[in-house]
């Protein structure tokens, strides 16, 4: 990840601002990644835990955790979005959960100490941002999670955006051409397209689960965001209008996701990780 990576990221979340609050509430395929991405929390981290939250964001999780009676030290790379975490969380009974608010670079946890933490939580993608240094970044996230803790996060994905954002990923051949379509789709590497104005990296759950093993990690549990609700928007607003059938449906959904069949064909990609 160079500085001028960094710095673009930085200034495309400080540019993003507010509207990062609504990617999870605001359409049906939004609220069901929350609900999955809520449920794989909830199975790892337990009551009492200090964590550190990595790309809190606004805070749709800040206030999960806070929910499962965890501690959090809430960070982002983005000044903006800490400002909105403080606005959002700070106006609700979860702000008592918060220990600090601190700009933090998820490749850079050096001035944490070994073992610190009982859970460290980077969702929502800040690992999509560390390029060339992804391994090195959960080396350090694993060397700040105490023995018998665990690292949740989640990444894009790249089979499961190249199958939803098909319409997008043709019109990126047809523009950037097919050869840097073809490096796009075998590295996940958005960089290829020159002058695009979001770049970040996009995984397959194999390249993940080895990044995980070499940084001297073991993965538990690996799920796909989102799997049938990609789908016909219609059909899925019918579903969430009707309480029974929307709460068999999460149920099913948060299933299938986690099917080894599955976990490659969501927008994004959840893992939980302790030490090897
Ligand atoms: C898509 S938002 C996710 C917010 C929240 N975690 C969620 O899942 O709803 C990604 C967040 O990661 C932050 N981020 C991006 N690159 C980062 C980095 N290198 N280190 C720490 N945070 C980063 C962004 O500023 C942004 O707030």
């Amino acid at each position: 990840m160079t500085t001028q990576d960094r710095e673009a990221t930085r200034a495309y979340y400080d540019q993003f601002g507010d509207a990062e609050w609504n990617r999870l509430a605001k359409d049906v395929a939004g609220r069901v990644s929350l609900e999955v991405h809520r449920r794989f929390l909830a199975r790892f981290i337990r009551p009492g835990s200090r964590v550190l939250e990595i790309g809190a964001g606004p805070g749709r999780f800040t206030t999960e955790l806070a929910a499962l009676s965890a501690t959090v030290v809430v960070t982002d790379i983005s000044s903006v979005q800490l400002d909105l975490n403080k606005r959002y969380v700070g106006a609700t009974d979860a702000e008592a959960a918060v220990e600090a608010r601190e700009l933090l670079d998820v490749c850079d946890v050096s001035r944490f100490n070994d073992g610190e933490f009982d859970a460290v939580v980077a969702y929502g993608g800040p690992l999509s941002y560390a390029f060339e240094e992804t391994e090195s970044a959960l080396r350090g996230l694993l060397r700040i999670t105490a023995a018998g803790g665990v690292v949740v996060g989640s990444v894009m994905s790249m089979l499961g955006t190249w199958r939803h954002a098909l319409p997008g990923v043709v019109q990126v051949a047809a523009a950037f051409g097919e050869d840097v379509n073809d490096e796009v789709l075998a590295t996940g590497d958005l960089r290829h397209l020159a002058g695009a104005a979001h770049v970040c990296k996009m995984f397959r759950a194999r390249e993940l689960g080895d990044l995980l093993t070499v940084a001297g990690g073991r993965t538990l549990a690996m799920s796909a965001s989102n799997w049938a609700s990609l789908g016909d928007a219609d059909v899925l607003k019918g579903l969430e209008a009707d309480p029974d059938r929307w709460a068999r449906f999460l149920n099913h959904e948060v299933a299938a996701c986690a099917e080894p069949g599955a976990v490659d064909g969501g927008t994004h990609l959840l893992f939980a990780a302790e030490h090897a």
